[in-house]
């Protein structure tokens, strides 16, 4: 999808389709106030073609809520739609940033290859986050899990403008001279273009698109990735998806197998992998930027199950077919760094991600087994876990991760794993769990929410967990319990952090949408990639004390 950004007055946009935000400014409570949606615009050709529809009571303005007008009288746009922002109190970024994705799947079904995206002439709906959350919005609308279809056409937009108000002058803007007076005022004036174009501001914006262009193409990658299933994604394969992805944007990517991870002594990734025929993957990708040798370094981990059928533990076959997605927390950690290399923080940053499967086998590891992990320190003897259940498989893979990523220096940790079902029982499908061991740490991911528009919601750790997961015979079991079972496995996971102030997210209940919204297709969701991303560019160097 093809994106620009143009600056000018709205009724002149030649476009196919010019999409135009409304909000409900309703604000009484009672239940038969009536919605009174009104236009996000200062258009007046905008305004009198819409008058019409809003007067009529049939259009409320609700979120994502759309209605179309054909020929609008006074638009050079051949149609004009209308996306609602819902009530105006409630209005954030991510409402600007859903309209937009609204827009983009209003017009993929109907042949509508290329539309305009107006943002409001309010201030804070027109600045550079909301601009660049548009462009995210209308590249996550754009994605469709159809690429194994052999009816496939190709019915993604190809090109988007967003058109910004009038770029406001900052107050000191009239004593500037223009750099570049126009020849003929008159004319200029003549085409209604803006009469004071201030070149930072347009130029932030730009700045913002070209953000948004970045934010939502590597989303859609994480898409693409986690909607490939188990026998065209093996563990090999995604690495060599990770090596590609890295020669494109210019990372480091090492990738390893069998021997690496046996001779790194990584003794639970392996339990999970010596039960399948497919060779696991040891993936370490390194975004280090020029002249930044001091300040945090950032580990990334990510569970890439490429299929979980549970191992000897086998799971029940119902739904079975979805846990092609638990390699999600992978997909995330590869856009994300995807994500980094294109926007170039000012902070070190290192994703090691382990891959494989999780067979039933003769060779397969089984209940009751006592499995090594990787030691924190060479020299030193490893944790031993008893395996209590095959299908808690993604903590066991993730333990020699969070480890490997600490000995390879990171001093911030945050991992991403579709882990448990009992954080879905817990949180459902509408926040996403977050675990921490350090309240700075915390502080600066919950910081990220509101630019993101994730919803994660933390949830305890504590000893009394940890008490759960001890072990007759070993030092943990990886299993504690029916109850608590998404704290049970955060605190498995805290005894390889150790210290290290760690975040660790639980998205198995949002990594795969069951359900499509006006704004984003059913399946893959790509969560995480947006909230990690604003985290990692939280730590740029100005930041590197904490
Ligand atoms: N990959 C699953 C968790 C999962 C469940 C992801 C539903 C997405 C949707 C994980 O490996 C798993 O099987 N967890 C078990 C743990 C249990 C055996 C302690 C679970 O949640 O049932
Ligand atoms: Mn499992
Ligand atoms: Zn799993």
């Amino acid at each position: 999808m093809k994106t620009q950004l143009k600056i000018a007055p709205v009724a002149g946009i030649e476009t196919e389709m010019l999409a135009v935000l409304a909000a409900d400014t309703q604000t009484a409570k009672d239940s038969d106030a009536k919605p009174q949606p009104v236009l996000l615009s200062a258009d007046e050709a905008v305004l009198a073609a819409a008058a019409a529809l809003l007067a009529s009571g049939e259009y409320k303005a609700g979120a994502n809520e759309t209605a179309l007008l054909h020929a609008p009288a006074g638009l050079a746009a051949k149609r004009l739609l209308i996306v609602g922002l819902g009530k105006q109190a409630k209005i954030t970024m991510n409402s600007v940033r859903n309209a937009a994705g609204t827009a983009v799947r209003f017009a993929k079904p109907r042949g509508i290859r290329e539309l305009a995206f107006a943002l409001p002439a309010d201030e804070q709906l027109s600045g550079a986050s909301c601009t660049r959350a548009a462009v995210e919005g209308a590249f996550v609308g754009d994605f469709d899990p159809d690429t194994y279809r052999s009816d496939r056409k190709d019915q993604s937009v190809k090109s988007f403008t967003l058109v910004s108000p009038v770029v406001a002058a900052p107050v000191d803007a009239e004593k500037k001279v223009p750099e570049a007076a126009p020849a003929d005022a008159d004319k200029k004036a003549s085409e209604a273009t803006p009469a004071v174009e201030d070149k930072a501001a347009k130029a932030a914006l730009e700045a913002a698109l070209a953000e948004g262009v970045i934010l939502g193409e590597s989303q859609n990658f994480t898409r693409a990735l986690v909607n490939e299933p188990g026998n065209k994604l093996t563990p090999t394969i995604l690495s060599r998806r990770a090596v590609q992805m890295s020669e494109e944007v210019g990372l480091d990517c090492m990738t390893y197998s069998t021997d690496r991870i046996q001779d790194l002594k990584m003794g639970a990734f392996w339990s999970v992998a010596q039960g399948s025929a497919e060779p696991p993957a040891l993936i370490v990708i390194r975004y280090e930027p020029k002249g930044v040798t001091e300040g945090p370094v950032l580990g990334l981990v990510g569970k890439g199950i490429t299929f979980d059928s549970g191992g000897i533990s086998l799971k029940p076959s119902k739904d079975m077919d979805e846990m092609k997605t638990d390699m999600a927390g992978a997909a995330v950690m590869m856009g994300v760094m995807r994500a980094i290399a294109l926007l170039k923080p000012k902070v070190r940053v290192l994703a090691v991600i382990c891959a494989t499967e999780n067979m039933p086998d003769g060779k397969a590891q089984k209940p009751g087994d006592v499995q090594t992990a990787m030691p924190n320190a060479p020299g030193k003897p490893g944790k031993t876990i008893e395996i209590i259940n095959t299908d808690a498989e993604g903590r066991l893979i993730l333990a020699d991760g969070l480890t490997y990523a600490r000995q390879l220096g990171a001093t911030h940790l945050i991992d991403a794993a579709t882990l448990t079902g009992a954080c879905v029982v817990a949180l459902g499908t509408i926040n996403a769990g977050i675990f921490s061991n350090n309240e700075a740490i915390y502080d600066k991911f919950n910081a990220a929410l509101p630019v993101s528009g994730e919803k994660f919601w933390r949830l305890p750790l504590g000893d009394e967990y940890a008490e759960m997961i001890k072990s007759d015979i070993a030092d943990i079991k990886n299993t504690g319990g029916r109850w608590g079972g998404a704290c049970t496995a955060a605190e498995f996971l805290k005894v390889f952090v150790e210290d290290t102030p760690w975040i660790h997210l639980d998205i198995a209940g949002l990594a795969l949408l069951e359900e499509g919204k006006p704004y984003i297709a059913k399946g893959p969701s790509g969560v995480g990639v947006r909230s990690i991303l604003e985290w990692v560019r939280s730590y740029q160097t100005s930041a590197s004390s904490s």
